[in-house]
């Protein structure tokens, strides 16, 4: 069974049973990685762009490998080193792209629909690897994955996301995500850092990080996105990380057998502090490896049968 769809773009045009299936595949594509000889010939022919409009070191190279442990061949764009100095439109990148016949184009870009846009313009199968504030599906995705990896399921769970809300592409595809498959969400964060209309997200919301985290089985940190705020939202990192930082002090009061997360790049001592991120509790490095996983299983499901 593949996917039906052409394009993933979001979490929210995923039925709880493609989820299922994209992390049911992952699962079981996950051992390649662990062979001597890591690739197996399933997309051999298919060509994958990877464009990027914004730096990325995770989910760029995660994509390049899962493509090439699925025999595929890659190409990779970053802005900088495009046509797009030059002026060149989106839009006229897109075509240009599409004349090249590839089967898949991965893309992250600063705002938010560009993926959408994307996928309006093109035959090839597009994946939004992140646009400005809005989405990062496979993010959540492989979230979602190492959660039920490590408690067996994803209903039931509560989870707390934490920080930089207003700004976090990340918070608002696990908010919808771990939501969809019956996790109770509540999300954290400093008065400046919680958008206007964040009920539409469905989850509930405190300012103080010690209510979210009591009794939380998932701790997810979110990146301070200062290349996004624009201007200060809070006083010095020193306060920031007093007020609202993760710290083995605060991991008390969730369960004793709590999950804490973080997407990447990390702030070290400003979000999470350092013991933390490296300690017992994280499985930040376990997200990284099952980003792999779920990009292969994407691609796979999307490019490896009859659409
Ligand atoms: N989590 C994430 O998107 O990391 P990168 O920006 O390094 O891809």
């Amino acid at each position: 069974m593949g996917l039906s769809k052409k394009d993933i773009l979001d979490i929210e045009s995923l039925s709880v049973e493609e989820i299922e299936l994209i992390l049911d595949t992952a699962e079981s594509l996950k051992e390649i990685s662990t062979r001597p000889i890591k690739k197996v010939p399933t997309l051999r022919g298919k060509t994958i762009v990877n464009f990027f409009y914004e730096p990325s070191t995770r989910t760029r190279t995660s994509f390049e490998i899962a493509a090439k442990r699925l025999s595929a061949d890659t190409v990779g764009i970053s802005a900088s080193a495009s046509s797009i100095v030059k002026g060149e439109t989106l839009v006229d990148t897109a075509r240009n792209l599409e004349a090249m016949n590839p089967d898949a184009i991965v893309i992250r870009h600063k705002s938010a629909g560009a993926a959408h846009m994307l996928a309006g313009l093109v035959d090839a199968s597009v994946i939004n690897s992140g646009d400005g504030m809005h989405a990062h599906p496979t993010q959540a995705l492989l979230d979602m994955m190492t959660v039920r990896e490590k408690k067996g399921r994803l209903s039931a769970l509560r989870v707390a996301i934490i920080g930089d809300i207003a700004h976090s592409r990340v918070a608002r595809s696990n908010t919808l995500g771990f939501g969809k498959m019956g996790a109770n969400v509540i999300l954290a964060g400093p008065p400046t850092m919680i958008p206007r209309g964040i009920e539409a997200l469905g989850a509930p919301f405190t300012y103080h990080v010690a209510e979210a985290i009591k009794d939380a089985d998932v701790i997810i940190m979110l990146r301070i996105q200062k290349e996004r705020q624009g201007g200060y939202l809070f006083p010095s990192e020193r306060e920031y990380a007093q007020c609202y930082g993760l710290t083995t002090e605060r991991i008390a009061g969730a369960k004793e057998d709590v999950l804490i997360m973080h997407p990447g790049p990390i702030n070290r001592g400003v979000e999470i502090a350092p013991d933390v991120a490296d300690g017992p509790y994280s499985v930040i490095l376990d997200q990284v490896a099952n980003g792999v996983a779920v990009r292969m299983a994407i691609l796979y499901l999307l490019l490896g049968g009859p659409r």
